[in-house]
């Protein structure tokens, strides 16, 4: 006989249990995050026997020959992200705030999958038929064979898909309203995203299905409800950008089946979401020539060269305590940058407001833009512009040395292919050889405070490399 379940609470963040209610949750601090819920009976007896059990079956690692073919969407950006394709029983899970283009992008990618021998599914918990057809016809689909439907239990759409031949991709918008009828617990709370997820996972497992599973995100910009939900999947997007930009950034987070931070740009437009094959290009549009205060950045998302231009304004601050404001870059890492200009270059900008502001919506967690963050607040300081054809580069260390960040050539060529003819970067390995045009040319620097000497009109270096602005 089973006893009475306990009550159990559990956390809407990040999905841990707790016997009893408490104002705050202990594994991950979140106030009044705690809800009761009901949970599924699924711990097995104490010393569990073998009786009953089937044997496995080992196979050589060498003998697995089965090649996964990936499914391609057609979506070239979206391929890209998921790794070359979408795997056969994989599960996929895309999360982002509402509103950025989750729904529409993934109707658009079923669009996109319908002119290949794919079949799909849309199955929306949140808009009903006659909305999703609405979309279509925005985004110029209305005629394209995709299937939809609107449905919330779990029980319903595994009675339907649990068939001989299901649709090969399977959209679930959004999971969180998704339900499971044992369960009493609301749609959206972490046991019924938990168990409809698992549930749902597993029929993709069983039937090959290509499970790609909505998640709406929290203020906290967690994936809302559990972050068990990120464990259980293959792969997890986020699908990023200010909404206030057209620029949004598909970004992945995990991937059992390819690799991480690689990013998809798209644009969002009246008729839906383009692909947008050179991000550096739309990223540097809108660049003025000569200002001071602006470099940029020739950075790498994942395996893709990027080009983004970071601006900084540096003006003296009313304040006892100055203003630091960044967007889209950690202010930890800008607070690390003024503090080695100021303790090893001599560069004091306490006494100044400054604000850092990556152009295009872009967010950048690699430290190798830690030299061209720099150069713009360098700039910015002693109002010299760098010329305009230069990228930048580099990781900074704490000592002021300028460290060597991967892919220099990748990044040069693609510097070189925007009309870029010079850098500004660390040393080269001792031996390794760039091959790249000997018209670009390359201002290799090992300390910032060469850079300070070069951007500083009353010295040498200036007139050297800057040119005539
Ligand atoms: P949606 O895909 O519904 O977002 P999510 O599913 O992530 O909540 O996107 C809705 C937003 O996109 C909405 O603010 C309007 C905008 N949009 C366009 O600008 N152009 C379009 O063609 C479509 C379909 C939406
Ligand atoms: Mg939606």
């Amino acid at each position: 006989m089973a006893k009475a379940a306990a009550p159990n609470y559990a956390c809407q963040q990040c999905g841990a249990s707790h016997g009893r209610w408490v104002g705050r949750c202990d594994a991950c601090g979140a106030w009044n995050s705690l809800v009761e819920e009901q949970t599924a009976a699924v711990a097995p007896p104490k010393g569990i026997s073998k009786r009953g059990g089937r044997r496995i079956e080992f196979a050589s690692l060498a003998e697995v020959t089965e090649d996964p073919r990936r499914r391609i969407t057609g979506m070239a950006e979206f391929d890209r992200v998921c790794g070359g394709g979408l795997v056969p029983g994989s599960s996929l899970l895309i999360g982002g705030d509402p509103g950025i283009g989750k729904s529409t992008i993934l109707l658009q990618t079923l669009a996109a999958l319908a002119n290949t021998e794919h079949l799909s599914a849309y199955i929306s918990g949140e808009e009903g038929e006659a909305q999703i057809r609405m979309r279509a016809n925005r985004l110029g689909l209305a005629a394209a064979p995709v299937r939809i439907a609107s449905a919330t239990n779990v029980r319903d759409i595994l009675a339907t898909l649990d068939i001989s031949n299901p649709p090969d991709v399977v959209v679930i918008d959004s999971i969180q309203t998704m339900y499971v009828d044992t369960l009493d617990s609301a749609p959206g709370t972490v046991a019924q995203v938990r168990s409809s997820a698992q549930e749902l996972i597993r029929l993709a497992k069983r039937r090959n299905i290509s499970l790609l599973l909505v998640g709406h995100v929290t203020k906290e910009g967690m994936i809302a409800g559990p972050r068990v939900l990120e464990h259980m999947v293959d792969t997890v997007l986020y699908f990023e950008g200010e909404r206030s930009h057209q620029f949004r950034i598909l970004r992945t987070v995990k991937n059992r089946f390819g690799p991480t931070d690689e990013i998809g740009v798209f644009e969002m437009t009246s008729a839906g979401l383009q692909q947008v094959d050179n991000p550096s290009a739309l990223f540097l549009a809108d660049r003025s020539d000569n200002i001071s205060g602006a470099s940029v950045f020739a950075g790498l998302e994942g395996t893709r060269p990027v080009l983004v231009e970071i601006q900084a304004l540096v003006a003296p601050s009313p304040l006892g305590t100055p203003r630091r404001a960044v967007v889209g870059w950690e202010s930890s890492r800008l607070a690390m940058i003024l503090a080695v200009l100021e303790a090893r270059c001599g560069l004091s900008l306490a006494g100044n407001d400054v604000y850092l502001n990556v152009a295009g919506g872009l967010r950048i967690t690699e430290p190798g833009a830690d030299l061209a963050v720099a150069a713009a607040l360098i700039s910015a300081h002693t109002d010299q512009s760098l010329p305009p054809e230069t990228v930048t580069f580099g990781e900074v260390g704490l000592a002021g040395e300028i460290r060597r960040v991967g892919q220099a050539e990748l990044r040069l060529k693609e510097a070189a292919k925007l009309g870029f003819n010079q850098a500004i970067l660390p040393p080269a390995r001792s031996g390794g050889q760039l091959s790249i045009s000997p018209e670009f040319e390359r201002i290799e620097i090992e300390h910032l405070g060469r850079l300070l000497s070069m951007l500083d009109k009353s010295d040498p270096l200036n007139s050297r490399y800057m040119g005539a602005n």
